[in-house]
């Protein structure tokens, strides 16, 4: 990426979509989708974390896709166990800190183990957060800070306390990207993204490669970001 004016975000949110129809469109089956989505995932990370960029965020389950055929829920469940078990190494290699927001429920003892050991080993990493939204929903996550500030009795708490209560301390998101052109939300950290710049790229997520960040950042530079003042520029 040239570096000269570009703006780069502190942190960025990406709703990992599209696999299924990457896959499909190769004649290939859903899940193979997904593993292209997970190969492409560790790439673009390491190319993100290492531009600058503090944080990211990325959508990889939702608390909704427990619903999908039970086929493609456990082919996911098996990559995240064998991909987290298997990829701590990488993750170490490139100094990344990796860290999980959901809920635990509903998960199997596999899966957490592998995310308790992937978060334990990379704990001390320090070229940027990786952090991966599984069995995730932003309301739910909303709801879930409500009830720990309700056990806390606390009252009339401000903003930046009721961060604190959200599954990760985190800055709030500046850029969030949805690959394959659909554009929604789709319950994706709702708290963090209010001021957050929105870029929709018509590419499925496996596709999202250097050149295709580097458009979005291009987009991001040149976008005026004013929250809810007025512009830099006027
Ligand atoms: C959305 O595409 C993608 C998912 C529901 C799963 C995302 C998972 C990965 C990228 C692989 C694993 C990732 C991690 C972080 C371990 P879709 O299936 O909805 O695609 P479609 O809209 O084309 O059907």
């Amino acid at each position: 990426m040239s570096e000269g004016k570009l703006k780069i975000p502190m942190h960025v949110g990406i709703i990992l979509d599209g696999n299924g129809r990457w896959a499909k469109e190769k004649g290939m089956k859903r899940t193979a989708g997904h593993l292209a989505g997970y190969k492409n995932l560790k790439r673009i990370s390491k190319y993100i974390l290492n531009s600058g960029t503090k944080y990211l965020s990325v959508f990889a389950f939702s608390t909704e896709n427990f619903n999908r055929p039970i086929e493609e829920v456990n082919y996911l469940m098996n990559l995240f166990i064998e991909g987290f078990n298997k990829d701590r190494k990488f993750f170490m290699k490139e100094n990344i800190k990796v860290v999980f927001s959901g809920r635990r429920e509903k998960l199997s003892q596999e899966v957490l183990h592998a995310m308790d050991k992937m978060m334990e080993e990379t704990e001390n990493n320090t070229n940027g957060v990786l952090n991966i939204c599984l069995n995730y929903g932003g309301r739910a996550e909303i709801v879930d800070a409500v009830n720990k500030i309700i056990k806390d009795n606390k009252e009339n708490i401000t903003e930046e306390e009721f961060k604190k209560y959200l599954y990760r301390d985190l800055p709030d998101i500046d850029l969030m990207i949805r690959t394959s052109g659909e554009i929604r939300i789709s319950n994706f950290m709702l708290w963090q993204i209010s001021y957050a710049e929105l870029y929709f790229p018509k590419c499925y997520f496996p596709d999202f490669n250097e050149l295709e960040y580097d458009r979005a950042i291009e987009e991001y530079t040149k976008r005026d970001r004013r929250f809810g003042g007025t512009s830099k520029n006027e």
